[in-house]
């Protein structure tokens, strides 16, 4: 065997794995196209020369051991690739060959999606299992996870409905499901996904169902495989077919009858494609006829009826010049690409998101290095992975900055996440709006006349830079702002006047502390009764409060040993800022859960959880979420899973319905 084809093979498997088994590409899928189709090239020029082995003669890569195998039935195929319209018209002439016609062979178009693809296999009308596609020969089962999606009947009440039925389509991630899906991780610092794709992938190879319900899969249906029955004569039949018991499939469908209309489709998806709410790669055109099917037959990897037409790469390569942090309005600091100017997927792009510390340090991106950009549908441009060939001699790892670039405030990381936050909170220019909005707050000091326009005005025209400020407006100054008559500059100045003699627990709350909320605040003020006791406390006296881990412990000590917050809280208070030194308590001490803290876990047949928690709390307990030493009972319903096991081991004290309705 030649070097150059060894090597070939090699470079196809180990892609194949990043791909298939880690879910993890190093390359774009343009790249590993073109790697293949050399590999084809090759074996085409050298026929004598190709091997059993070749990764050209399978479909893709093994089976991971974590989920149990599925024997497919029928293979799972592959399909092959045409990038132009010249390789389009070949295929019909290949086609038109085989089937030795000179018509024009009527084909199927539908959007090729980015997802993965999925057997579903159904006997006597009842789902019995969900396949991944593993190697195209055994799959994994993912049944579990597949019952999650609400596009996959459970189970066919048709009469017609065939004694076995096997279903297959693509399972993805709509664009905006994963655009919050990865906004959530992001904010709780979680590792984002890639792309849709990786997002589906993930979510099918969890071994807990749960995540999987969670994750906003769909899926769009494409063929079928073992049937015990005959669907009928056209591909478009069996898919009608699929449609009227309950299967979604593809709505950009289309049924074409000659070269122009296939272009014409091409083209007019092509205009599409940044609309559609899914990601796509591509179309898949098939011949309709299933006789015609069956005569065109089948090659080791794909079909000779089939042809996925891949768009043009959403990956393209460029230069970062430089990188920027932003600071959010929560203080989070995200860093920036700036990169010089490149065309992706018919866009210009010359910036793109490198979402945080722990992104640039794990991609290693440094300042001067080509990178891979990567655009999909409407999703922020990122940065996917650097060029090292092209790094330049001289480059040196990026420094993440340790202070906030917009007002020098330490920058910390959060203790339980990714994200590296400004911890000025009252100080930082790029946080005063929603400082300055989270303070006049309801559940804060509650300034009536402060809208959000008001707001924005007064940092506008420079009257108000931080909270304290509020404290020293004048009315000769109100008076000038637009829409601002002599009535509501007094009423205004009067609730600021007002708002000073408030309770300790709604200042605290009011200063924006990451994480921290009413409870938080409420907890905090009863232990703590004075600003100053507050900022002396210590890491060790605030885990020990009730409802207080230690991310929330470390973020209210972030926040207050921040000098420039502690001016802000000095000129709050010596501006009159002032508050009752105990707080009040609204339960009554005989209240025999006065003060509990409470855990309600599973289901109830007389009230909600939710109903429950009011209930518990108007009597003066704290309702937590999860079960610790400091937990004094847990409440539990039917089903009740690892929250009782937990609190048994620690032993907690345990109520029953029972139990909680004769306390109610
Ligand atoms: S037909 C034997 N139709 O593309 C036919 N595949 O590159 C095999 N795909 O494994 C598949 N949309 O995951 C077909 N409308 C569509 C498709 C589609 C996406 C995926 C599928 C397949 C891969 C082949």
């Amino acid at each position: 065997m030649t070097p150059e084809y060894q090597n070939l093979i090699q470079q196809v498997e180990y892609h194949n794995r990043r791909y298939y088994e880690l879910d993890d590409p190093e390359i774009s899928d343009a790249e590993y196209d073109g790697l293949f189709q050399s590999l084809l090239a090759y074996e085409n020029e050298h026929p004598d020369e190709k091997v059993d082995y070749s990764p050209t003669q399978r479909v893709g890569g093994r089976v991971l051991s974590s989920f149990s195998e599925i024997q497919h039935v029928q293979p799972m195929l592959s399909l092959d690739n045409a990038f132009n319209e010249e390789e389009m018209r070949a295929f019909v002439e290949r086609l038109q060959t085989r089937l030795k016609v000179t018509d024009f062979p009527v084909l199927v178009a539908e959007p090729k999606l980015d997802g993965l693809a999925i057997s579903l296999r159904y006997e006597q009308g009842v789902l019995v299992y969900g396949a991944t596609r593993g190697n195209g020969t055994v799959g994994e089962d993912v049944t579990h996870n597949i019952k999650t999606i609400r596009d996959i009947p459970l189970r066919l009440e048709f009469d017609d409905v065939p004694e076995v039925l096997e279903v297959r389509g693509e399972v993805f991630m709509p664009l905006a499901g994963f655009e919050a899906l990865n906004q959530t991780r992001e904010a709780q610092g979680e590792k984002l996904f890639a792309n849709p794709r990786n997002a589906a992938a993930g979510s099918l190879r969890q071994l807990d169902s749960k995540v999987a319900a969670q994750r906003p899969l769909q899926m769009f249906c494409y063929g079928v495989g073992d049937v015990s029955i005959s669907l009928g004569e056209r591909y478009s039949d069996v898919l009608a077919q699929l449609a009227k018991w309950g299967f979604k499939t593809q709505p950009e469908m289309a049924s074409l009858q000659s070269q122009k209309a296939l272009n014409e489709y091409i083209q007019a998806l092509q205009a599409k494609r940044e609309t559609l709410p899914y990601e796509i790669d591509g179309i898949v055109f098939k011949l309709d006829s299933l006789q015609g099917q069956k005569e065109a037959g089948f090659t080791a990897r794909a079909p000779r009826w089939a042809m996925a037409y891949k768009f043009p790469a959403q990956e393209v390569t460029t230069v970062l010049e430089a990188i920027d942090i932003q600071v959010g309005r929560t203080g989070a600091l995200t860093p920036v690409a700036r990169l010089a100017p490149v065309q992706v997927g018919g866009v210009i792009v010359s910036n793109a998101t490198l979402h945080n510390r722990d992104e640039i340090e794990k991609k290693d991106v440094r300042v001067g290095d080509t990178v891979v950009v990567r655009r999909a549908g409407d999703v922020i441009p990122e940065v996917v992975r650097v060029v090292l060939g092209k790094r330049p001699e001289e480059s040196v790892p990026y420094e993440f900055p340790e202070q906030c670039p917009v007002c020098g405030s330490d920058a910390v990381k959060d203790a339980d996440k990714t994200v590296i936050r400004c911890s000025g909170g009252l100080f930082c220019d790029a946080q005063k709006w929603f400082s300055i909005s989270h303070f006049v707050s309801k559940k804060g000091l509650d300034i009536q006349g402060l809208g959000e326009k008001v707001i924005k005005q007064l940092i506008d025209v420079g009257l108000v830079q931080h909270v304290n400020d509020l404290f020293t407006l004048k009315y000769d100054d109100l008076i000038q702002l637009d829409r601002m008559g002599e009535k509501s500059a007094q009423n205004l100045l009067n609730s600021v006047e007002k708002a000073k003699n408030t309770t300790f627990s709604r200042f605290i709350y009011a200063l924006g502390i990451p994480e921290v909320g009413e409870v938080t605040a409420k907890t905090l003020a009863q232990a703590y009764g004075t600003a100053e006791a507050l900022m002396n406390s210590n890491l060790d006296e605030l885990v020990a409060l009730p409802d207080i881990g230690e991310v929330v412990a470390q973020h209210v000590l972030n926040f207050l040993s921040e000098p420039h917050n502690q001016t802000i809280i000095e000129k709050l208070l010596s501006a009159g800022v002032r508050w009752e030194q105990v707080e009040p308590v609204e339960v009554s001490e005989d209240s025999p859960i006065a003060g509990k803290v409470m855990v309600i876990t599973g289901k109830f047949s007389e009230l909600s959880r939710t109903d429950i928690k009011a209930r518990l709390e108007a009597s003066g307990a704290k309702v937590t979420g999860s079960v610790s030493k400091k937990t004094d009972v847990v409440i539990a319903g039917v089903d009740a899973g690892s929250k009782l096991t937990k609190a048994q081991d620690l032993g907690v004290e345990i109520w029953d319905e029972q139990k909680l309705n004769e306390f109610i």
